[in-house]
């Protein structure tokens, strides 16, 4: 067959259109991870001989790019992983040096997750704010210092922050309840004092909030109970006073509240143990006071009841037996007083669940009423 000028000029705008689709990674691109490439030092693995070459977008571990311009999508680099380069070395990630601002020129990124190495240390870059697409910040388990920057509000389709099991310190930044598409909040296991936003429940998309084992103050802001999609509220070991608001008992769709060791003070609220979704339950270590609400039915099912440790005074209320079900009851350390019901919820329970009160008599304990 003879070439004609037409085939030549099919042939030419097919190649154009092919070359569009097929482009690599813009040297741009490239150029910023290499540069984060070159603060990190990953020994063991070696995850970072795979990105040679000019196409980040092919065989780099852990990056992927938008297969219609090519440009960098995803840093997915996870030090705890079952993929094939961990199971051959059979051993988990370990990375140490810091994480550069350089990343910050990747401007179309929606996910940086650099998780679990366990020697990340500095900071995270004040200029991640200014990500506009991204959507999953995930930097857990790595020795980051420093704040969380101030502005991080700006990140409006942020879904997940994640930054637990680090080290940082300062306070959780005023704009964060800016964060208008955050379902998953994670900074516990970290050093952040000072007070809770009293608007946090401005984030109306958010199903888990995870503050625990922080040097948190002040109160609990009763706009918490204003997110109706919470189901896992976690506040435990911080140094968080004042008392529980009666709103938060109303939540539709609270299921675990952790609100241990603090210093919270007051009553129970009745509402809080009277609903029924609320399974998982920990209270224990604060300074509660007062008689233990009257309240339970046979809707009531608590995978987990740890009032331990307070000042509850009073009897233990008959209620609890009509309750449906209850795994772990926890009463000890208070100051409750005469027999303990007898019935189902408490038929498996032991003398442990009920020791160190004032004047608690009948089964479990040896004491006869
Ligand atoms: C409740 O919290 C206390 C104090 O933080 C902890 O020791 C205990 O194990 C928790 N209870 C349950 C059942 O997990």
């Amino acid at each position: 067959m003879k070439f004609t000028g037409v085939h030549v000029a099919v042939a030419v705008l097919i190649a154009a259109a092919t070359s569009t689709v097929v482009t690599s990674c813009p040297p741009s691109d490239r150029a910023a991870l290499l540069s984060f490439k070159s603060t990190l030092t990953e020994p063991y693995l070696g995850i970072f001989n795979t990105w040679t070459g000019s196409d980040c977008c092919t065989n780099w571990y852990g990056v992927s790019c938008d297969p219609t311009d090519s440009r960098v999508n995803d840093i997915i680099l996870r030090g705890e992983s079952e993929d094939k380069i961990f199971t051959q070395t059979g051993r988990s990630g370990y990375m140490t040096g810091s994480l550069s601002p350089s990343l910050c020129q990747l401007d179309r990124l929606t996910s940086l997750i650099v998780a679990d190495w366990k020697g990340i240390s500095g900071g995270i870059p004040a200029c991640t704010t200014a990500l506009p697409h991204l959507r999953i910040l995930d930097l857990i388990g790595n020795q980051l210092t420093g704040k969380l920057p101030s502005d991080i509000g700006k990140l409006e389709k942020l879904t997940v922050l994640n930054v637990a099991d680090n080290k940082l310190s300062g306070e959780i930044p005023a704009s964060i309840v800016n964060l208008k598409s955050l379902m998953h909040l994670d900074l516990s296991n970290n050093k952040i004092s000072g007070g809770i936003p009293a608007d946090l429940g401005k984030l109306s998309m958010m199903s888990r909030a995870l503050l625990n084992r922080n040097q948190l103050t002040g109160a609990i802001p009763a706009s918490i109970s204003e997110i109706y999609r919470l189901a896992d509220l976690d506040l435990s070991t911080n140094m968080i006073s004042g008392t529980i608001p009666e709103q938060i008992g109303s939540m539709p769709v609270l299921s675990t509240l952790n609100l241990d060791s603090n210093r919270i003070s007051g009553e129970i609220p009745a509402s809080l143990l009277r609903n029924s979704g609320l399974n998982l339950l920990n209270l224990s270590r604060n300074l509660l006071e007062g008689h233990l609400p009257d309240v339970f039915t046979p809707m009531t099912y608590f995978s987990v009841l740890d009032l331990s440790n307070n000042r509850l005074k009073g009897a233990i209320p008959k209620s609890l037996s009509a309750a449906k079900y209850i795994g772990h009851l926890d009463l000890s350390n208070n100051r409750l007083c005469g027999k303990i019901p007898v019935g189902f919820p408490f038929d498996h329970l032991e003398a442990s669940s009920f020791s160190n009160n004032d004047c608690l008599c009948g089964l479990p304990l040896m004491q006869v009423c």
